[in-house]
């Protein structure tokens, strides 16, 4: 696909369902065993809880479509100062039980509490962090993933940042391969700890400029 033909644009309700299929396409690629059940119960689960974070007003979320206006990827950036999630949806655990089951919704259960034993990664005021990056499958490996990362950098560059931080996940060669190529550089890995109980990642920097 010709690159200039991808357009990033800020999410809203009306992408939730859209968003949703590619964050199980995310799930499915970085933590295979994380999210199980039947397919439509985990696209209607993350889009009630995608509807409820863009509903909270809480932005950054971002939707990349190609000529024709079909989703073909997506990725989310947080500015220093963007207010975070606080809440869960309401009735969220009968949302999840009912879309995946009790056994799938405990899995998930788990790999949550998994990724969220690495901290938040803090931002001083010039920096912001990019996260959820994900192109649907047919479209990987044809340069889709570095133009929505340079279309969102720009984001950030004109929203003040200064400079972009990411987790990628150990292991997870493509995307590694795709930011050091883009002038991402390896700051720090989680502890050895993390290989254990946590998710072990590594946390890449770039100069926006
Ligand atoms: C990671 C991802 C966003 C990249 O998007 P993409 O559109 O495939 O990326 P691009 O086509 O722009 O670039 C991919 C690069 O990785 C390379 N690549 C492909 N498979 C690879 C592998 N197994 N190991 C190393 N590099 C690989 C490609 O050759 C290409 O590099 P090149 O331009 O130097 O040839 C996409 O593959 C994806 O959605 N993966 C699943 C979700 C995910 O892992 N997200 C990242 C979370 S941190």
């Amino acid at each position: 696909m010709a690159t200039e033909m991808v357009t990033l644009r800020p999410a809203t309700a009306a992408d939730a369902e859209a968003l949703a299929d590619l964050v199980v396409q995310l799930y499915h690629s970085e933590v295979p065993r994380g999210l199980r059940g039947p397919r439509d119960g985990q696209v209607r689960l993350f889009r009630y809880l995608i509807e409820h974070e863009l509903l909270a007003g809480v932005r950054g979320r971002f939707l990349a479509v190609d000529a024709a206006d079909s989703p073909i990827g997506s990725a989310s950036v947080r500015l220093w100062g963007d207010q975070l999630l606080t809440s869960l949806p309401p009735r969220v655990l009968s949302v999840a039980t009912r879309s995946l089951g009790i056994a799938d919704t405990l899995r998930l259960f788990g790999t949550t509490l998994r990724s969220a034993l690495v901290a938040e990664t803090p931002l001083r005021r010039d920096e912001c962090f990019v996260y959820s990056v994900v192109v649907t499958e047919p479209e990987r490996g044809r340069g889709v993933g570095a133009a929505i990362m340079e279309q969102i950098e720009d984001y950030a560059r004109q929203a003040g940042a200064r400079t972009a931080l990411l987790r990628v996940i150990i292991g997870n060669a493509r995307a590694r391969h795709l930011y050091l190529k883009l002038g991402y550089h390896v700051v720090s890995r989680t502890p050895l700890w993390a290989d254990l109980v946590g998710m072990p990642s590594e946390l890449l920097r770039k100069d926006l400029g």
